[in-house]
């Protein structure tokens, strides 16, 4: 294990009032909830657990990496004496878990890999975490649990069916999960939510990597016909309603996190090519698509109710105008941001996704 960019010295915890452990941190989503924890909760110490994978990256967390109240650790939640260490010297009283493999097409070539950190890392830190005794175990799963559906929505309590291994793995994850909760009364809370999008994302998933292809002028590759939708949502609202889950969300309790904003993936090609190349003209906008083969399989739509997290007072803010332009814009300066990542731009293996 090794600690960095800390203003908190290795050894004994100073007092803060909740010692909060992130993992996946160096990521996408939890770099940005890492980073309204760290300003908004000065009495509140973020420990940031992340191995460093190659989707991840420090400059997401530049703007805090010397508070006082922030620590960021190396380390993989599949080490389970490691793991068990850091709960012991760290103190935790509460963990946010979003660290694991996201990208789905990646997980059709390396499922073991997946089912490895994802469920098997789950289970060695919901394990460690009861051991603890900690106080609340936030799990960060996803709406690709319920599989695919064209008209019926999903609520919480609607079976999981899931169609890829990444999807599986995160559904085998849950049950472990909720299997604390159901045998000792662990007091852990599930998410699922709808795609994310925003600054920070590695570019092999779907928004920032057609914002990438076409600011390097080249073509939005599109997955068979294209016609697939995602409900996108943008990374500060889903900061909101991780906060939101963090200070009411009940024990035992599944909360979908969606949004009504619902887009296909070729109209996603069409606007982001509006956007950044400044063309309405259709047979312009065709020049800038290619269609490539399709996933093993690729679920249609992801319809999910959310009137369980309203119920605990969050909803969506952000309009998509405002949300794509602030990517868009982000992308411009930040792309080189992860080491070789040019690497997520090619079509194969590494090609968009959802997640
Ligand atoms: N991005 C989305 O749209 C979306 C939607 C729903 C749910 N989720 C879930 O949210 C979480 C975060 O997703 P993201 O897109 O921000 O992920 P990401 O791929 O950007 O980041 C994952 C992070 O986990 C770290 N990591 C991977 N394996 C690790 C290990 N063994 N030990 C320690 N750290 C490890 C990586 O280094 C990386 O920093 C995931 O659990 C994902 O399933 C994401």
């Amino acid at each position: 294990m090794s600690a960095a960019g800390s203003g908190e010295p290795l050894g004994p915890p100073r007092s803060f009032a909740k010692r909060v452990l992130v993992t996946g941190g160096a990521g996408f989503i939890a770099s940005h909830v890492i980073v309204s924890l760290v300003e908004d909760y000065p009495n509140y110490m973020i420990i940031n657990l992340d191995k460093l994978d190659y989707c991840a990256s420090l400059k997401n967390l530049e703007t805090i990496s010397n508070k006082q109240n922030y620590k960021f650790i190396q380390g993989d939640i599949c080490d389970s004496h490691f793991v068990k260490l850091l709960f012991e010297t760290e103190k935790i009283d509460i963990v946010l878990h979003f660290a694991a493999q996201t990208h789905v097409d990646l997980s059709f070539v390396r499922a073991f890999e997946f089912t490895y950190v994802n469920v098997y890392g789950t289970h060695v830190l919901v394990s460690a975490a009861h051991e603890a005794k900690v106080e609340k175990f936030i799990y960060v799963s996803t709406d690709e649990v319920y599989g695919g559906s064209l008209d019926k929505e999903f609520d919480e309590s609607s079976p999981k069916q899931p169609t890829n291994p990444y999807a599986s793995s995160k559904a085998a994850a849950e049950c472990f999960v909720q299997s604390y909760w159901e045998r000792y009364k662990f007091p852990v809370v599930i998410t699922r939510s709808s795609n994310v999008y925003g600054p920070h994302q590695y570019p092999e998933k779907v928004i920032p990597k057609f914002i990438s292809l076409l600011q390097h002028n080249r073509k939005c590759c599109i997955h068979g016909s294209g016609l697939q939708t995602r409900n996108f949502l943008y990374a500060t609202d889903v900061v909101e309603a991780f906060l939101t889950v963090l200070k009411k969300g009940k024990p035992g309790e599944i909360y979908n996190i969606g949004t009504n904003f619902e887009m296909s993936v070729l109209q996603l090609a069409k606007e982001l090519i509006q956007l950044i190349k400044e063309t309405n003209s259709e047979s312009e906008m065709e020049n800038w698509v290619d269609y490539v083969n399709d996933r093993p399989t690729n679920d249609m739509r992801y319809p999910m109710k959310s009137e369980k997290i309203h119920g605990l007072g969050w909803r969506p803010k952000v309009p998509w105008e405002e949300g794509i332009k602030k990517t868009i814009e982000w992308y411009r300066e930040n792309f080189h941001n992860w080491k070789n990542v040019e690497k997520a731009l090619e079509p194969f293996p590494v090609q968009p996704s959802f997640v």
